[in-house]
């Protein structure tokens, strides 16, 4: 069911009453979609755990530092198909959002990443369906982190569904940057020249950040090779 407060003044101002109403018996089934998202966020936050649990086992040290999880609101999933031009419907939801269901992995070190990463897509019920790599192709305003689509099935009572979730593997400095960066880009009254500053110090402060996080896991290496 659409949140009513929520989604109202955002549509309105998009659509007419009539294609309102038509929407929200659309949505009806809205509610279950967004639990099944929440099944598959807990399924992949468990995975992660268990690979935690495992690395720490066998090598005594946690590869992950955080695991945060959301779910994306009803505001933004209708805003986000409102922009596309895309049906709001349900179905249109599954088919066409990658990122209703959003898993963010942080650790200390790259290696950590791309072996975390590893052993997630190796796992026989996940499939990969798109991976952005801006670790090693960063964006041109310096964000850093691996980014992963992948579809997994969760077991309901008569069915299984398969969902998809968007897992983002960072490191705690390119984690810090991306907060700092996300404030700048919401933040709509700074004047765009002193905005252009700040996008200039904050590249270069992910550059500082990205050869911190190399050297960092030189040292590590060389600590943990003694
Ligand atoms: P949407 O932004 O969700 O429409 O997806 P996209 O198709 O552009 O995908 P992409 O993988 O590039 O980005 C998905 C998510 O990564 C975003 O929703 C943010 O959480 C994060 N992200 C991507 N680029 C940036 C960035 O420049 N700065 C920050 N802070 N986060 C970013
Ligand atoms: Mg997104």
């Amino acid at each position: 069911m659409l949140k009513e407060k929520l989604v109202r003044p955002v549509v309105k101002t998009l659509v007419n009453n009539n294609a309102l109403d038509r929407i929200e018996e659309d949505m009806m089934p809205l509610k279950r979609l967004m639990a099944y998202y929440q099944c598959a966020i807990m399924e992949v936050e468990t995975k992660f755990k268990v690979l935690n649990q495992e690395f720490s086992l066998e090598y005594d040290r946690n590869p992950i530092e955080t695991i945060k999880t959301r779910l994306k609101s009803t505001e933004s999933i209708v805003k986000k198909l409102v922009k596309r031009d895309l049906p709001l419907t349900v179905r249109s939801i599954e088919d066409n959002l990658n990122d209703v269901a959003g898993v963010r992995i942080v650790c200390s070190f790259i290696e950590d990443i791309y072996l975390l990463a590893d052993c997630l897509l190796q796992q026989d019920d996940v499939k990969l369906i798109q991976v952005k790599d801006y670790i090693k192709n960063p964006k041109p305003n310096g964000y850093r982190s691996l980014h992963l689509i992948i579809e997994i099935p969760i077991f309901l009572k008569e069915e299984k569904k398969n969902m998809r979730v968007e897992v983002q593997l960072r490191t705690i400095a390119m984690d810090f940057w991306a907060s700092l960066d996300h404030k700048l880009s919401y933040k709509k009254n700074i004047p765009e020249e002193e905005a252009e500053l700040l996008r200039q110090e904050l590249l270069e402060c992910a550059e500082i950040s990205a050869n911190l996080d190399v050297r960092m896991e030189e040292i590590k290496n060389r600590i943990v090779n003694k």
